[in-house]
């Protein structure tokens, strides 16, 4: 299996690019078929989602859609620290709006929660979820989860958007630490 060292860490892929599209382009299917007409207003999460977004949103071919970005933070090397910050926010109007909210993973849940809440308060006429990766067994708050890319243990990963300490996100493939 390929390995990479980022700081201090090893790493090996676990999720081929081959595979990572793939889930891309069945989330798309299905996202395309509930979104057309919509005109939907997508929200690509910062700065891991970059992507994600960038390969979804190209499948998705979406002739009425937009995309926006807001950039949070909230992991501090290898755990969340439990307190997310807002880098930078929206000017877009979301009230009476279809959003949909692009993220490379939900781990507790903190996060896309947190971004739920300030768009339903902002008046979204819907608000839904899209990410590409989901670890079950991290979860800690109840949240509906409408698109889900890949399923995945609770372990720390790198590669496609994901970091450890910056390093990482331009990786192709996704690494889980040895
Ligand atoms: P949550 O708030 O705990 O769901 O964490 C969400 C954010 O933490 C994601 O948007 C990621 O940026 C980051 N994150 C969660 N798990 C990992 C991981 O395994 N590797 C790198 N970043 C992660
Ligand atoms: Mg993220």
């Amino acid at each position: 299996m390929k390995r990479v060292k980022l700081w201090d860490k090893e790493f090996e892929v676990s999720l081929p690019y081959a595979d990572i599209q793939l889930a891309i382009k069945q989330m798309a299917e299905k996202m395309k078929t509930d979104l057309e007409g919509k005109e939907t207003l997508f929200i690509c999460i910062l700065n891991g989602a970059f992507m994600f977004a960038s390969e979804l949103m190209k499948e998705l071919e979406l002739t009425d859609a937009e995309i926006t970005f807001l950039k949070l933070a909230s992991y501090i090397g290898t755990s969340s620290s439990g307190e997310v910050k807002e880098l930078i926010g929206l000017n877009e109007v979301i009230s009476g709006r279809t959003v949909v909210i692009l993220e490379d993973i939900v781990d507790t849940g903190h996060t896309i929660k947190g971004v739920i809440e300030q768009l339903e308060g902002k008046g979204a006429k819907e608000v839904k979820v899209a990410t590409l990766l989901f670890k079950p067994d991290a979860l800690k708050v109840d949240i509906k989860l409408d698109y889900v890319g890949l399923e995945i243990p609770n372990d720390f990963i790198v590669g496609f958007g994901l970091d450890y300490d910056r390093r990482g996100r331009n990786l192709k493939d996704i690494y889980t630490l040895v």
